[in-house]
């Protein structure tokens, strides 16, 4: 990747490009995907999805697994419209998540450092 993350790690930030960009789509208007490189003390990617709304219901309780739409699934709920689980993944992935969220549209920024490499 040119950052000094191994493939592994990549395939992992692209699962969470992918869900990033799901989320925009299905739960906001449009959205547009930027993926930036990060060279600070330490190398890493950056992956920022801004849409155009209509915004969070609840951040917090999002982050959380099973949640979706606005409330926690039940058993009985069709899985066809998603698991909640997208920015659950996220979290356990990403090293960082921010969610900065209004009405006229939502950030969600995640970022994966590299790790020292194990000789
Ligand atoms: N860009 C967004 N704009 C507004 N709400 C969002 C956005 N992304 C996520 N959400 C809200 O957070 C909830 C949880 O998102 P998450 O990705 O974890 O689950 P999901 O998209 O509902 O299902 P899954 O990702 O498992 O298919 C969504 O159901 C939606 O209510
Ligand atoms: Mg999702």
């Amino acid at each position: 990747m040119g950052c000094g993350l191994p493939v592994q790690d990549a395939a992992e930030i692209a699962l969470c490009a992918a869900e990033l960009a799901s989320n925009a789509v299905r739960h906001g208007k449009r959205g547009v995907l930027d993926v930036f490189v990060l060279h600070e003390d330490k190398a890493g990617i950056e992956l920022r999805c801004a849409d155009e709304g209509p915004g969070f219901i609840d951040v917090n309780a999002a982050l959380t697994d099973g949640w979706s739409r606005g409330r926690p699934l039940k058993p009985e709920d069709s899985t066809r419209d998603g698991l909640g689980t997208g920015l659950g993944a996220i979290r356990r992935l990403m090293d960082e998540l921010e969610v900065d969220s209004t009405t006229t549209g939502s950030v969600v920024t995640a970022r994966r450092w590299a790790r020292p490499r194990r000789s």
